[in-house]
């Protein structure tokens, strides 16, 4: 089988494809690099010991992505490619809107076209928007805080009404919680450029020192300690939750939650890198982050009963393996 991977170089993609390659997988990768580096490559090359195609590309280009079916007999595609800051969103949301929906429609008709029958798509927990916890497939879906939320939720209802109007064409929807954590080998993991948005890339700076210390945003939440609570998903597991998605996917349109089924605080989890690692966080309390909500975790029960997958890998795994790859990073 072979598996396109657009995103193939940035932080879900690359332990992807190294999860893929490992399960016997043939893949070939298209990205642009907009948010990652060329050297992630040999990385994973290093990983598995296994070469793939790649293509430097654009995947909202449709001449470009045609190239890469009319060269390779594409059997399965993992769409991560887009752009993923949610604050820049709220500045830029036709940035997001352009280029996040069209890489959908152009993949997802190369598929029909070139006969290619099975879609995974790279979405989020987000689009549950503020709603009962713990967030499960089965719910009515509230609308999401920023145009980042909502290309992922306009990018299913795309992918849902393209599975109903063609037969044959299988999509799974996979709603990432909160992923975290590198390859146990500390060769590949999460490096965003300029400063971090996200929580754990933040702690792993600071640890490193690079960053002075960490805002925690909001102590006075409704939450055992006032801070946000979150369900963090090692990437390996992520990653091998893919594999189960391939392997497994159902006819038609299936939608499931990647995460741990466990929240923990802002607090806690520092409090987990602090101990994993052997290392004082150097913190203080913010006001509250804009659009962020105070709790949410998944049901990750559909995934275990249909398609057999759970996650593994401990918070300290976690934060080890975060930790690993920062110090490993020339930074
Ligand atoms: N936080 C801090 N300090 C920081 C960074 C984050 O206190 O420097 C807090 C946030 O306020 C939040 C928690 O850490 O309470 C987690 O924040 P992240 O930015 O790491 O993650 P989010 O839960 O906000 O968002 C993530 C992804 C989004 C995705 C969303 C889906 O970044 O892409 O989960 O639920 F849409």
């Amino acid at each position: 089988m072979k598996i396109l991977v657009t995103g193939g170089a940035g932080f879900i993609g690359s332990h992807t494809v190294a999860a893929l390659q490992q399960a016997g997988y043939d893949v070939v990768i298209a990205d642009n690099f907009s948010n990652s580096k060329p050297a992630v490559l040999e990385n994973i090359r290093k990983i598995t010991g296994r070469d793939f195609k790649f293509y430097e590309t654009d995947v909202t280009d449709t001449a470009s992505v045609e190239k890469i079916f009319a060269e390779n007999k594409i059997d399965g595609i993992i769409h991560f490619a887009g752009f993923k800051a949610v604050g820049e969103s709220v500045e830029l949301p036709l940035k997001y809107y352009s280029n996040n929906l069209q890489s959908t429609v152009v993949l997802a008709d190369a598929c029909i076209k070139h006969g290619c029958n099975k879609f995974v798509f790279s979405s989020s927990a987000t689009v549950y928007g503020d709603n009962d916890i713990p967030f499960a497939e089965t719910m009515p879906l509230k609308k999401t805080t920023n145009p980042y939320g909502e290309t992922k939720a306009i990018n299913e209802r795309i992918l849902t009404d393209t599975a109903n109007a063609n037969k044959g064409f299988n999509v799974a929807l996979l709603r990432y919680f909160n992923p975290v954590g590198a390859h146990e080998s500390g060769l590949i993991g999460e490096d965003p450029q300029g400063i971090p948005n996200n929580l754990m890339p933040y702690i792993a700076r600071v640890a490193k020192g690079t960053l002075k210390k960490l805002s925690i945003f909001g102590n006075d939440y409704p939450t055992k300690d006032g801070t946000c609570i979150r369900d963090y998903i090692h990437v390996m597991d992520l990653a091998e939750g893919h594999v189960a998605a391939l392997a497994k996917m159902p006819q038609g349109v299936s939608v499931y939650n990647l995460g741990t089924g466990k929240g923990i605080s802002v607090l806690e989890l520092v409090t987990a890198f602090e101990k994993a690692n052997n290392l004082t966080i150097p913190k203080k309390f913010a006001p509250r982050r804009a659009g962020d909500l105070a709790e949410y975790y998944a049901d990750a029960s559909k995934a275990l009963r249909e398609l057999g997958w759970q996650t593994k890998r401990t918070v300290e795994d976690c934060c080890r393996d975060a930790w690993r790859f920062e110090k490993n990073n020339s930074k």
